[in-house]
């Protein structure tokens, strides 16, 4: 199957995340795509203080994984932005997942998480997965992220096989 796996990535976090998908997705023998958005104006972005430059295409796949940095106790304002431009998408399998640093409950990754869905589900998407990896350097980041990457590529391809 076609996976694209769209994420905004301001400091790379995320896009480690999506690079380690797009493996998993690849060693199992489907041809998945990184799309990453991007924006010009402020760093950190800020409600409309930037411009989205590069709005992937969601047409061509058959399932979908968003991904994107927690910012400020919720979704970065980019996904959110880039997510109010897609089109009705109706039962399109998608997943999502955010990264964060802080590892406390209540710092965003759940309010980041429920934007997601919501505003894929106000699409016509079906929610297949979604992930919350804290990001932490040495061992427990890294098992944080293999537990996610596993968790997400189960959930889009035994929902899609
Ligand atoms: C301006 C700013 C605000 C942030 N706010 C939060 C937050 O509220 N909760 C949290 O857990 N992490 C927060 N972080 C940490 C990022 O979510 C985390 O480092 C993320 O993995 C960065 O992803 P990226 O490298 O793909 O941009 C914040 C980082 C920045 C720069």
């Amino acid at each position: 199957m076609k996976i694209g796996i769209i994420f905004y990535s301001q400091s790379g976090k995320t896009a480690t995340v999506a690079q380690k998908l797009l493996e998993k997705f690849t060693d199992k023998g489907h041809a998945a795509n990184l799309e990453q958005i991007t924006i010009s104006g402020s760093t950190p972005a800020q409600p409309g203080k930037f411009e989205l430059t590069d709005l992937p295409r969601v047409e061509e796949y058959d399932a979908i994984v968003f991904g994107s940095p927690v910012q400020a106790f919720a979704l970065n304002p980019v996904m959110k932005a880039y997510l109010a431009t897609l089109p009705e998408m109706a039962e399109q399998e998608t997943a999502c997942f955010v990264t964060k640093q802080l590892p406390l409950l209540k710092t965003g990754g759940t309010q980041a998480i429920n934007y997601m869905e919501k505003a894929c589900a106000s699409k016509g998407m079906v929610i297949v997965g979604s992930e919350i990896v804290v990001w932490s350097k040495g061992k427990k980041g890294d098992q944080n992220i293999s537990r996610a990457v596993e968790n997400l590529s189960h959930a889009v391809l035994t929902s899609n096989p």
